[in-house]
Parts: C-alpha cells; sequence; structure tokens
C-alpha cells in the first residue's frame, strides 16, 4: 500500500467515523429533548391525576384513631405488621397478622371483601381476628380502610383497582 492510497484511505475513515459520531449526537439531542425537564415534569402531574382514591383526606384522620384503638395492637401502628414473616404460620396452625399497608396480600381484595373481613374477623376459618361488626359504624369501618391503603402506593392501589377496588 503506498502513502496515497493510505492517506485516502484514513481520510474517508475520518469521514466515516465523524459521520457516526454526528447520528449519535443527533439521537442523543433527541434524547435530551424527550426528556427535558418542561415535558417530563408535565407528565408526571397527568399521572398524579389519574390516581384519585375513593375516600377524603377526612376519612384518613379518622381512620387513624378508629385503626389506633382497635387494630394497631395486631397488625401496628402504621400497618406494617407486628411480625416478621407473616406467611409463616404459628405454632397453633392459624396464620399472624399480616401487614395491611401494601406489602403483603390485603390489595388483592376488592373493598367488599376488605369490609367482610373488619365485620366478621377470621374466627370462622380457624384465624385469630376478632369480629368488629358491632364495634365499629359503617363510617369507621370506611375510614379505617381509607387509613391503612393511604401506605399503599399509587401502584399498588392502581392494581387494587383493577382487580376489583371499589366496584
Ligand atoms: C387480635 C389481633 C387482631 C386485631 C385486633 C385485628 N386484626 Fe386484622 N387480622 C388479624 C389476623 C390474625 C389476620 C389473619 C386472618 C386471621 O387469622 O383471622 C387478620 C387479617 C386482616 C385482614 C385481611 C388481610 C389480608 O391480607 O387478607 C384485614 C383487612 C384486617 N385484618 C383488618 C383489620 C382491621 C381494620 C382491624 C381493626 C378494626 C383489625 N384487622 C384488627 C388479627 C387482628
Amino acid at each position: 500500500m503506498n502513502l496515497t492510497v493510505m492517506k485516502i484511505f484514513l481520510i474517508l475513515f475520518g469521514i466515516i467515523f465523524l459521520a457516526s459520531c454526528a447520528d449519535r449526537a443527533a439521537v442523543s439531542q433527541e434524547g435530551g429533548l424527550a426528556v427535558s425537564p418542561a415535558s417530563a415534569s408535565s407528565e408526571e402531574t397527568s399521572e398524579q391525576v389519574i390516581v384519585e382514591r375513593w375516600n377524603s383526606a377526612e376519612q384518613v384522620v379518622l381512620g387513624r384513631e378508629v385503626f389506633t384503638q382497635n387494630c394497631a395492637v395486631c397488625h401496628g401502628a402504621q400497618a406494617q405488621g407486628t411480625v416478621e414473616d407473616w406467611r409463616e404460620k404459628l405454632d397453633d396452625g392459624s396464620f399472624p397478622p399480616p401487614p395491611l399497608n401494601g406489602s403483603a396480600h390485603a390489595w388483592h381484595h376488592p373493598q367488599e371483601i376488605l369490609l367482610r373481613v373488619i365485620d366478621y374477623g377470621g374466627e370462622s376459618m380457624g384465624g385469630k381476628m376478632p369480629a368488629f361488626i358491632d364495634v365499629l359504624g359503617n363510617d369507621e369501618k370506611l375510614a379505617v380502610v381509607a387509613y391503612f391503603q393511604s401506605f399503599w402506593t399509587d401502584d399498588i392501589y392502581q392494581q387494587w383497582m383493577q382487580m376489583g377496588g371499589t366496584n
């Protein structure tokens, strides 16, 4: 290979290399535009609007009171549970109180079932949870659900809605 051919080769190679860099620069610029602060924040706001809860803030306040007095002793003050592993049966074969904060199983149950558990407890099924049907009023039962649901992420809440939710 003589020197001239080599030079042409190097120049061509240089052009191709530069061109590909320019392409990449354009792509990253487009990417940069797509996630520019203005458009990202407007997307976030529209997502936040979609995940509206069924309850009011007042219900969460009442629910916290009801929960603290009636449920926290077993389910933890912030519905985080009181045992290390809620899936592990106790010596007597019953299950420990699970967390209700979205980290366990409660979000698999639509509202109707959650209220039924609160009304009748788990004793009829060999469980330990007492019945609250004669202890709490309807508004207190709804409020207590709103309280433990306030610990659920939007993602968990949306999955709950898809699995029945308040319907
Ligand atoms: C004496 C302990 C105890 C108290 C008090 C108690 N629970 Fe429970 N809870 C349990 C146990 C144990 C279970 C698991 C089922 C069973 O064994 O009955 C349970 C299950 C549940 C479930 C079903 C969760 C799931 O993942 O399926 C909900 C919902 C629930 N409790 C809500 C409440 C609420 C709300 C209160 C207060 C009004 C309350 N519990 C008070 C012990 C308790």
